[in-house]
């Protein structure tokens, strides 16, 4: 690809540094697959040096550090000012009825060249990077740009009753609540230790690849090992008086292990020509839900389930009836990082590094092996969990 230029006043040119591959990037290696076209530059959590500004991008200056947030957002829309940063109007992708475009996400975000790439274009440039400190190494920010935020607003909106002032206190129980997440993939991971940090009274995680449960562990989870248990959410009741965790977290999304019927469709839409498959994907119901039902089933009467995990399909069926009878809450949406990013600049700041993000990538490599760290990825082989490209 030719290298990017300066386009609009408000654009900036990013030398990239480090660029994380994230569960969302699988969802297009695989199954969203149709909505590739060729020249697509995909990736959208990078981090690195700022080359070139435009006239209009005054807070940052060539030779500095930034993160880019995965949104491109304006700052100064009804969206923006309402910190719905994911909502962003003025990139807002209306063809595709989707909100605020993302970087390195196809058509479906706007067709905006990611950054698994040497160089970055960052339109919206006054608005987005985050300047962070010269210093430490690139993982303890490079995270900001998507993980984090994500897991950040994950656990606000699993609003845990009690905890650090989220969810309504229970009544005649002066402590916190607890927390079940889905999913210990760099998203659960991180969700797990944001709400401890936060003061929940137990995390647990629900994995099914043994090294991921292990780093889990090793951050003081209480896991659950989905090989292993039967039925996941009458072993997480065991756990919790009867009742079920008060909040839960799907860090799953649509690819989960263990649902049938949304593999095979999966599986059909792999063959059938493009334009056949997209159309499918948008209208059909063809996400892998299990894990979704199970976080439904899990949850105690009246908690609150936040999905962090993306879905897919347009009418992919729900248990209504047991939703409402529960009296649950459900919150979900794509990250608005910049909403999260002064809560969490001084955790990343620390260098007693309280998130333990130096304890998550397990590979770091150059960008001409970007396929092979796909493969390994998707594949949950070598021990990947999460892994940083470095251009
Ligand atoms: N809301 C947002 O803004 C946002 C941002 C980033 C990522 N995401 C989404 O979050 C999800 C997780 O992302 P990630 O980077 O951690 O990806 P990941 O693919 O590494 O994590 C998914 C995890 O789920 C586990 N899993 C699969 N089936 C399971 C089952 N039946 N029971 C328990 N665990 C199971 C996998 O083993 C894996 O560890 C993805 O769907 C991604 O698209 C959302
Ligand atoms: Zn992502
Ligand atoms: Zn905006």
């Amino acid at each position: 690809m030719p290298d990017p230029g300066i386009q609009e006043p408000t654009d900036a040119i990013i030398r990239v540094t480090s660029s994380g591959i994230c569960g969302s990037d699988l969802h297009l290696y695989e199954v969203l697959g149709p909505f590739m076209s060729e020249g697509d530059i995909l990736g959208h959590e990078p981090m690195g040096i700022v080359e070139e500004v435009g006239p209009q991008v005054t807070h940052i200056a060539p030779g500095d550090r930034v993160v880019i947030p995965f949104n491109i957002s304006c700052g100064h829309c009804f969206m923006c000012e309402n910190k719905l940063y994911s909502q962003c109007e003025t990139t807002q992708v209306r063809e595709q009825n989707k909100g605020a475009a993302l970087f390195g996400y196809t058509k479906l975000y706007g067709e905006v060249p990611g950054g698994q790439a040497e160089f970055l274009r960052v339109p919206q440039a006054h608005s987005g990077p985050v300047k962070v400190p010269e210093g430490p190494a690139d993982e303890r920010f490079v995270y900001l740009s998507d993980v984090l935020p994500t897991a950040w607003q994950a656990v606000e909106y699993a609003a845990v009753p009690g905890v650090n002032g989220l969810g309504t206190p229970l009544d005649g129980n002066t402590q916190p609540g607890t927390l079940a997440v889905f999913g210990l993939g760099p998203i659960g991971q991180m969700c797990c230790r944001i709400a401890q940090q936060r003061g929940a009274r137990e995390v647990f995680g629900i994995d099914l690849v043994p090294e991921r449960l292990e780093m889990a562990e090793r951050h003081g989870v209480h896991t659950v090992d989905a090989r292993e248990t039967g039925n996941v959410a009458d072993a997480l009741r065991e756990l919790t008086d009867g009742r079920g965790p008060d909040s839960v977290i799907d860090a799953v999304g649509m690819e989960a292990h263990g649902a049938p019927f949304g593999k095979l469709a999966h599986t059909l839409a792999g063959f059938l020509p493009d334009p056949v498959a997209a159309k499918m994907i948008e209208k059909g119901g063809i996400d892998r839900l299990s894990v979704l039902h199970t976080t439904i089933d899990t949850v105690r009467r009246g908690g609150t389930i936040s999905l962090s995990g993306v879905y897919g399909g347009m009418v992919d069926p729900m248990p209504l009836m047991d939703m409402f009878d529960k009296q649950l809450q459900l919150r979900m949406g794509q990250a608005n990082v910049k909403r999260w990013i002064d809560d969490l600049m001084p955790l990343v700041c620390d260098d007693a590094d309280p998130l333990g993000v130096e304890d998550l990538a397990t590979h770091k490599l150059p960008l001409d092996q970007a396929p092979h760290a796909y493969e390994v990825f998707q594949k949950k082989q070598d021990g990947a969990i999460k892994i940083l490209l470095t251009p």
